[in-house]
């Protein structure tokens, strides 16, 4: 089911089937895994994220905020290319929803129960991609988490937004700039053969 949330802000449930939620799981666990293995960024100012981080497409820097062909903050491998079946789920969602996209960059971030992520903006990406409202497409797999979304102020106020394994939402248009962050991860909730924790996807156009 899709539900617009605000005018550009729509959240498709269950966008994928249980065995599309399974399959892209075991591939987030594998390229974890891989040669180019998921880390723990460390931010300016020198503190650690509580997510692990495998960048593809680009690498995106945690100390200069800045994209990247190889994770400099890190060990200078290269990132790797986005297998192309993950980037049609994301022009697909983000044609259902009303955008296009061309992604070049996704984040996996994997949350272990108790990881967050704090309120921010996701405006890394260049000003005229912003500009023209092309969306940040977003896919969780694995346990529930409590997001919350709120307006193009860091002050205006946040509703939450529950997201479950294969649901995507699509954050574009006036909605490009929402704050938003993930409060709360729901240990044991995952569906069988997704988790434990939970991976989120976010495709982006540089
Ligand atoms: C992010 O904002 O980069 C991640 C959002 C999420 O995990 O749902
Ligand atoms: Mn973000």
């Amino acid at each position: 089911m899709n539900v617009t949330l605000a005018d550009g802000l729509v959240l498709l449930q269950s966008r994928l089937p249980p065995a599309a939620q399974r399959e892209l799981w075991a591939s987030c666990r594998e390229l974890a895994e891989g040669p180019v293995p998921m880390y723990t960024p460390t931010v300016r100012g020198g503190r650690k994220m509580s997510v692990g981080m495998l960048c593809l497409g680009k690498h995106w820097n945690a100390l200069t905020y800045q994209y990247e062909d190889r994770r400099s903050d890190f060990d200078s491998l290269p990132a790797p290319p986005i297998p192309p079946r993950f980037a049609a789920i994301a022009t697909a969602a983000a044609a259902d929803a009303g955008f296009t996209i061309q992604p070049d960059i996704c984040i996996m971030n994997h949350y272990a129960a108790g990881a967050k992520m704090g309120v921010h903006q996701d405006n890394d990406e260049r000003p005229e991609t912003i500009a023209e409202g092309v969306p940040i497409v977003s896919v969780s797999l694995g346990d529930e988490a409590r997001v919350v979304v709120g307006g193009l102020s860091r002050r205006d106020p946040t509703f939450p937004v529950m997201l479950k394994s294969g649901d995507v939402i699509v954050m574009g248009g006036p909605s490009r700039l929402r704050y938003h962050g993930v409060t709360r991860i729901l240990a044991g909730t995952a569906p069988q053969g997704t988790g434990p924790g939970r991976f989120n996807l976010t495709f982006r156009q540089w």
